[in-house]
């Protein structure tokens, strides 16, 4: 047996709000292998998604291989467009949404989770989150607040997540995000300066690889995942038709699902990935590596 034990360690998946995403099925990959895992939820679903704990409405995908469920260590409020509280405008501070959430900037979490569970406390840092408020929008029409949101949210945060969590981490560590192929091929319909920002992403894997890797002794991976019907990603109105073209054209033809994006973050995270760093890992069933379409007509 080679088994991927994360007995004893402790993981945050930033991005998690519902059952759908690839965030969730992650969080429960990572709790299947042994580790505690805490969560970062943006202040606007936080509500919603403790409802929906509270209320058993998502215990069927929360229940474990051994009959338990899936339980949160902590789910802290997380709004990865700022990096202090003191970014954050006013007028959002005072929305009902976020007044009551204390520091939800990526440095107030930092220092939350540093509070309630001390230095060298983290091992999985998983990134699984983006926003463009213009995704809809081609790139020619992305307005420069647009794009350049698109980029901070869904970018750059991985920046600030490492630099304020990364001190936290503890040697041997592994940071995981999503990204998705259009950062290299044009996917017509995801816009907004989304394909940027998943660009922007895929390189900054590498050069953190390098420097969290001499800073932390951490690891800094990606993964590119395959189309899936997440709550995000039916934002962008195109989603059915990218499964579709994807299950006629990709080599294995079975719809991804986030039980196997799962599953390969949760080996990035653990020992048994010790010697891979900098790298965009395709979960997609194999779809990157085609190019032709097998049927011209979809
Ligand atoms: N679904 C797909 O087809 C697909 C494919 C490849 C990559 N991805 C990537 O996977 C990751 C997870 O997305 P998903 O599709 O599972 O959808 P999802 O809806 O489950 O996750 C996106 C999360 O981002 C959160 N979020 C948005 N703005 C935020 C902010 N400012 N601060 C903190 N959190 C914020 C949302 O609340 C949500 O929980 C994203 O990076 C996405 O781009 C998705």
């Amino acid at each position: 047996m080679l088994p991927i034990d994360l007995t004893g360690r402790r993981a945050l998946v930033a991005g998690v709000a519902d059952d759908a995403g690839f965030g969730f099925a992650i969080a429960k990959a990572l709790a299947e292998a042994g580790a505690t895992v805490c969560v970062g939820t943006w202040p606007p679903a936080l509500n919603i998604f403790r409802t929906l704990i509270e209320r058993g409405k998502i215990d069927e995908s929360r229940k474990l291989s051994n009959g338990q469920l899936l339980e949160f260590e902590k789910i802290y409020p997380l709004d990865a467009a700022f990096d202090t509280l003191d970014d954050m405008p006013e007028d959002l501070r005072a929305n009902k949404r976020y007044k009551d959430v204390g520091d939800p900037s990526v440095e107030g979490l930092a220092k939350q989770m540093r509070d309630d569970f001390g230095d060298d406390s983290l091992d999985i840092l998983v990134h699984s989150l983006a926003n463009g408020p213009e995704v809809k929008k081609a790139l020619l029409d992305t307005s420069r607040r647009g794009y350049l949101e698109a980029v901070s949210v869904s970018a750059y945060s991985l920046v600030s997540m490492i630099a304020r969590l990364g001190p936290l981490m503890r040697h041997g560590g592994s940071v995981v995000s999503l990204t998705y192929m259009a950062s290299e091929r044009v996917i017509p319909g995801y816009g907004g300066g989304m394909s940027s920002a998943k660009a922007a992403l895929e390189s900054d894997t590498r050069t953190l690889a390098f420097e969290a890797g001499r800073r932390f002794g951490v690891r800094v991976n990606t993964i590119s995942a395959g189309p899936l019907a997440s709550r995000a990603a039916s934002a962008i109105g195109i989603i059915e038709k990218m499964i579709g073209y994807v299950a006629k054209n990709a080599p294995l033809q079975d719809h991804l699902s986030a039980h196997e994006v799962g599953n390969v973050a949760a080996f990035l995270g653990s020992p048994l990935a010790s010697g891979i760093t900098g790298s965009t890992v395709y979960v997609d069933k194999g779809y990157h590596a085609m190019g032709m379409a097998v049927d011209p007509s979809s």
